[in-house]
Parts: C-alpha cells; structure tokens; sequence
C-alpha cells in the first residue's frame, strides 16, 4: 500500500468524526504488520476530557482485535498544516510500535513524514518498568 492509500483510508474517516465541540475532525488509519488496516475518527464528549484522539481508537480497534504490532499510521486533519498526532497518542502508539512510520497528511493529502523515534525521543515503554521494579 502506498503513504497515499494509506492517507485516504484515514481522509475517508473524517466525515465520521464526532467533534461538535473543537469542530476539529481527524481521521486516523493504522496498519499492521500483516497488512490489515484500522481506521479511527475522534469521538468527543460534552464531559470534554473523556473525548478520545482518532489515533487511539484505530490504537485500541486494533488491539482489542488481537493485534499487537504496527508498521505505519497516517494522521489527517482537514487543515492547511499537517495533522501531528498529540502527545497521548505517541504515548499509547509507543507501547506497541516505537519503531512507527507516521504519515502527517493536511486538507489536501499533502503529507510529510517522521517516525515515532522522533515524535516521541526517549519514550517511556515496556522496558523502561523492568529497570525500577522492586520485586516482593
Ligand atoms: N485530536 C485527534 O483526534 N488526534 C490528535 O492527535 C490531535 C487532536 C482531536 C481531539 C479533539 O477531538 C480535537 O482533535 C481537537 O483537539
């Protein structure tokens, strides 16, 4: 699958978001490792701390799914800047996929691209709660 179809699969998530509030919709699609695609929408709440990020729920579609290793995201918001994924979702992505492609695509389908290395140097994941922990 090409960054293009990959950023059209999130594009197409867009009109799904649920965002009345920010009016800020975005559309995430992830890929796994054996090329099966989850996409996701924002879905916000008039309690606005529970809204959830499109990253995440393609994240937790996928995980609750069985899968548990990731290759590429793409993230679009209908904007003229790129849509960069915010630092929750780098967070969650990181537990799985430190080593993510991030496709960061606007209104347009204009992209560029990072991985989550750099989005998110010295992450904090799996690993780092085996050097503290205190056994007993
Ligand atoms: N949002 C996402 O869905 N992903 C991001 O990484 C950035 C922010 C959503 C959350 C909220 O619904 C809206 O965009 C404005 O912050």
């Amino acid at each position: 699958m090409t960054p293009e179809e990959l950023i059209q699969q999130a594009s197409a998530m867009l009109p799904l978001a649920y965002a009345p509030y920010s009016g800020f919709p975005v559309g995430a699609a992830l890929e796994c490792a054996d090329g099966t695609v989850y996409t996701g929408c924002n879905v916000e709440n008039a309690a606005y701390g529970s809204s959830l990020c499109a990253e995440r729920i393609a994240l937790v579609k996928a995980v609750s799914e069985g899968h548990r290793s990731f290759t590429r995201l793409a993230v679009i918001g209908n904007t003229e800047d790129f849509c960069t994924p915010c630092g929750a979702c780098r967070q969650m992505l990181y537990e799985f996929a430190p080593d993510l492609t991030v496709y960061m695509a606007n209104r347009r389908g204009e992209y560029r691209t990072a991985s989550l290395a750099e989005l998110l140097p010295h992450g904090f994941g799996p690993a780092a709660l085996q050097s503290g922990a205190v056994s007993g």
